[in-house]
């Protein structure tokens, strides 16, 4: 596997596969990679012929309260993993070949509408990062195709609108959720709980299919969120929403029953997890 921390030798290498007329897939990450990563490099696998991953702790898309020095820094390891999934390169760019002009005076991209709501409300500026980094990435790789997992529904919303309002020649593939044996979504932030509060977490998982059920048995939507904060919150949760949406992230009138998606995002102790089950 190739590693590059610079840019001109990851050009290079990219554009020398595209010169063998090879397509090029991409799966950008935080790092600190688990299986739910791995499933991403097996699906980009499927759709290109050779694989890059970068991995990059975005600092532009962590709030100033929330967990950036925290976040769990593994390269080596990270390197090693994916080297043993048969990656073809990985990108870990630092913060000065990312942000030149450092972050604070950086070049923003702001995707409208949908970065304000749910998370976007939640976690104010963090989907402006989200967008700000993967355009950057997306330059900087020049992939055909990229993958996303469908854990961060809204990130994927806020790709999809990125490429094509931005018209990046790039398809976009999204990675079902891999989750654990009791449910729970794999996230890096899992490690971040308790014993006690891992026992707990795979309770949104379970909020979510009694919500597909609610749906399913003709219960109104508001009721259904209503009993899923209630669950989330029996159970120890600060809920930030348990919500239904269409698959648009639009509100959903009260009768819809199809094109339906059911997101959760709630805080167990200092950890905040989210999940998401499209209902159809
Ligand atoms: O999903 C993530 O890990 C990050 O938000 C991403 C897409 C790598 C951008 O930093």
């Amino acid at each position: 596997m190739f590693t590059f921390t610079d840019l001109p030798e990851l050009r290079a290498r990219v554009r020398a596969w595209k010169i063998e007329g090879l397509r090029v897939g991409f799966v950008p990450t935080m790092g600190n990679l688990h299986a739910g990563h791995m499933a991403l490099i097996d699906l980009a696998r499927e759709h290109a012929d050779r694989v890059v991953a970068s991995v990059f702790v975005n600092p532009t898309q962590f709030g100033p309260n929330e967990d950036f020095s925290r976040y769990p820094r593994t390269l080596d390891a990270d390197a090693a993993g994916l080297a043993a999934h048969d990656c073809d390169a990985l990108f870990a760019p630092t913060v000065a070949t990312m942000y030149p002009y450092g972050t604070g005076n950086e070049v923003k991209v702001q995707v409208p509408d949908i970065t304000t709501i749910l998370d976007g409300a939640h976690r104010p500026g963090h989907f402006d990062g989200v967008a700000t980094v993967v355009a950057r990435l997306f330059n900087m790789v020049q992939p055909d195709v990229a993958v996303f997992g469908q854990k961060d529904y809204q990130q994927l919303q806020v790709i999809s609108r990125l490429v094509r309002d931005l018209a990046f020649p790039i398809e976009i593939v999204a990675a079902p959720t891999v989750r654990a044996d009791d449910g729970l979504a794999l996230s890096s932030r899992n490690q971040y709980l308790s014993p006690a509060e891992r026992e707990v977490a795979p309770t949104i998982h379970a909020t979510l299919l009694s919500m597909r059920e609610g749906v399913r048995g003709g219960r109104t939507l508001a009721a259904v969120e209503a009993a899923a904060t209630a669950r989330l919150v029996a159970a120890g949760f600060a809920v930030d929403y348990a919500t239904i949406r269409r698959a648009d992230l639009g509100a959903p009138a009260d009768h819809t029953r199809t094109g339906l998606v059911a997101l959760i995002a709630a805080r167990l102790g200092n950890t905040r997890l989210i999940d998401n089950l499209l209902l159809d």
